[in-house]
């Protein structure tokens, strides 16, 4: 009798241990506009790391506050082990780390650095991003380079700087371009700000359309913004006005879709190049290290900067190819 009981309860026991084993360990991917071609491509490449390293990928699109802190309970509900996160808002930092510790999941941002209340990086919550500023520069190069090959002026050049400067990463890369503009002798009053209201193309496109009609004393421009929805807003608006692409000069940053549809239209627009960052690196590498942290306790690197390189309609199809896109 005492041994059939032993017997039973060990068997009792041992049965959820086997279902557990079995049960594919799971991380989430939460993004703040899953509709950007960014954004799928960096889901498309933390698919491929699942696969490769065998876990499961649970994609969330977060676009505010309450759908974020719903998203990280649903994930801990399903037993996930941790999460990769862009945040809608970067000042969201605090409650994120705090609803991740509560759950015991593991949390690492990509793209935008989530931040405290005071407005600092929160040192426990790993990283990966582009280096904004430098980035930012690569794009000022660009446009530099193309405004002398076309021999403009530059006091005769007005420069849209889309703005969307409450997101750090945003502000940096915009300052970058403004400043490398300025080092070569742009006067900074030909410097407009046009803060748009969200990161998208639409927000770019009314935030240009404002910005074109207070400053019609310029006749050529130059745009850029945070990403390639930024400076596509710009070229879209200055179509609008009759500003085509032989007045209009704008250098985004991504290199996804969003460009890639300007490039192959038969005919160039004003959207000239783009810095191509790596969506496989942010996607396919900060999925990998959530992974590893959760199950093998490796604790990834508090930061890490990825790099980027100037892609225009000539050069788009060897230069993807160079980046394994
Ligand atoms: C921010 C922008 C995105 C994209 C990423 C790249 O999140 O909003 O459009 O540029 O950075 O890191």
């Amino acid at each position: 009798m005492k041994m059939q009981r032993r017997a039973f309860t060990l068997a009792a026991l041992a049965t959820p241990f086997a279902l557990q084993a079995a049960e594919p360990v799971k991380v989430g991917f939460l993004v703040k506009q899953a509709e950007e071609p960014w954004f799928q491509d960096e889901w498309k490449f933390a698919e491929q790391a699942a696969k490769d390293k065998g876990f499961t990928l649970v994609k969330i699109g977060i676009p505010n506050g309450e759908k974020t802190l719903a998203a990280i309970d649903n994930l801990a509900a399903q037993k996930a082990v941790g999460l990769v996160i862009c945040a809608p808002d970067v000042k969201l930092g605090v409650a994120i780390n705090r609803a991740a510790k509560r759950h015991k999941l593991k949390v690492m941002s990509v793209d935008d650095q989530l931040v405290d209340g005071a407005g600092k990086p929160i040192a426990d919550i790993p990283h990966m991003g582009i280096s904004g500023y430098e980035i930012g520069k690569q794009v000022g190069a660009g446009l530099l380079a193309e405004i002398k090959a076309r021999g403009w002026k530059l006091e005769e050049v007005g420069v849209l700087r889309v703005a969307y400067d409450q997101l750090p990463t945003g502000r940096e890369r915009t300052m970058g371009a403004a400043d490398a503009l300025k080092a070569a002798g742009m006067p900074a009053a030909n410097i407009i700000d046009a803060p748009q209201a969200k990161t998208d193309t639409e927000s770019a496109f009314n935030a240009a359309n404002i910005a074109f009609t207070k400053n019609a004393k310029f006749k050529k421009w130059v745009a850029f913004g945070l990403n390639d929805e930024a400076a596509l807003g710009a070229v879209r608006a200055g179509e609008g006005r009759g500003i085509k692409a032989d007045a209009m000069l704008a250098i985004g940053i991504g290199g996804s879709q969003t460009a890639l549809n300007e490039f192959t239209k038969p005919t160039p627009t004003g959207f000239f190049g783009t810095v191509l960052i790596s969506p496989k690196r942010h996607g396919y590498e900060t999925a990998t290290m959530v992974f590893e942290w959760a199950t093998q306790g490796k604790q990834p690197p508090a930061v890490t900067l990825t790099s980027g390189v100037l892609m225009t309609r000539q050069n788009q199809a060897d230069i993807r190819k160079q980046m394994g896109l």
